[in-house]
């Protein structure tokens, strides 16, 4: 699926300084830019309020629907920590086609609250109570387009246009869902056998609206950032 953004905070912080961290890179760089890309992720996912990038670890999320032909899911009140130690693979410009390839690898624990009936992996499952999960090794592979702009400040800006992105599962995710079935523990006997063993499967199966969820708040806060920060201050040109 390709994505969109919209252009709601465009230029709001169109006079802040240049920024400390960055390296700036020749396009062909991959090197250069996937160090600068690392340098820059724990000090982008604490937050940058200069910019008016929010803080990325942890994040919250009142209420996500994880609903599915096969089950009923709702996740309240979930917290995500571990951004800040993603590690960037490889970062690539595409400069003729003004696209962005980003590869990066994070260890994300996921803490909340859910209510669930229906079935997963098959199964019947119903529960109320707090889940917790631990994704390993989730690999992400984005692709940005871009397009320049002119901001407020009469310079160049990179805006991101639209983005598609896939993920693997390279390591064992763990899944964990308090109170199944009520705390009843011979009807929750398989079904917790079954989510113990499969925690992959699981993701696979009801984690698209989660990662969906936070892919869009990465990407606006990337958005944020490219709009407050000149591309002579981003990139050697
Ligand atoms: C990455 O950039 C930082 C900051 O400039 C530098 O200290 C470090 O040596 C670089 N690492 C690599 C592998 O180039
Ligand atoms: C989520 O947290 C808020 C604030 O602590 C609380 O009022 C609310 O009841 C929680 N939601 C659920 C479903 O427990
Ligand atoms: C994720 O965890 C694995 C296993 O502990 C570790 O080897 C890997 O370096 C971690 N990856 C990141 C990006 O922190
Ligand atoms: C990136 O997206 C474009 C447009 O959808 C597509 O043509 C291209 O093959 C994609 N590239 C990669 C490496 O996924």
């Amino acid at each position: 699926m390709w994505h969109y953004l919209l252009f709601v905070s465009l230029f709001a912080f169109a006079n802040a300084v240049p920024v400390p961290f960055i390296i700036k890179c020749n396009a062909r760089d991959v090197k250069c830019l996937t160090n600068t890309t690392n340098v820059a992720i724990p000090i982008f996912a604490a937050g940058i309020p200069e910019y008016g990038v929010e803080t990325l670890d942890p994040l919250f999320f009142e209420t996500i629907d994880s609903s599915s032909l096969n089950i009923k899911l709702i996740m309240y009140n979930t917290t995500v920590k571990g951004l800040r130690n993603c590690k960037a693979r490889t970062v690539q410009r595409d400069v003729v086609n003004s696209k962005l390839f980003i590869k990066i690898e994070c260890n994300v624990t996921l803490n909340g609250l859910y209510v669930m009936s229906g079935r997963l992996l098959l199964i019947p499952i119903e529960g109320k109570g707090k889940n917790h999960a631990d994704i390993n090794r989730f690999v992400t592979s984005f692709n940005v387009t871009l397009k320049d702009v002119q901001g407020k400040d009469g310079k160049k800006h990179w805006s991101i246009k639209g983005w598609s992105y896939t993920y693997e599962l390279e390591d064992q995710s763990h899944v964990r869902l308090e109170n199944l079935f009520g705390g009843n523990e011979v009807l929750a006997k398989a079904a917790e056998i079954v989510v113990a063993a499969n925690g992959n499967g699981i993701i696979r199966e009801i984690g698209s609206p989660v990662i969906n969820t936070l892919i869009v708040k990465l990407a606006d806060a990337i958005q944020t950032f490219f709009h407050a920060v000149p591309l002579e201050d981003l990139i050697l040109q």
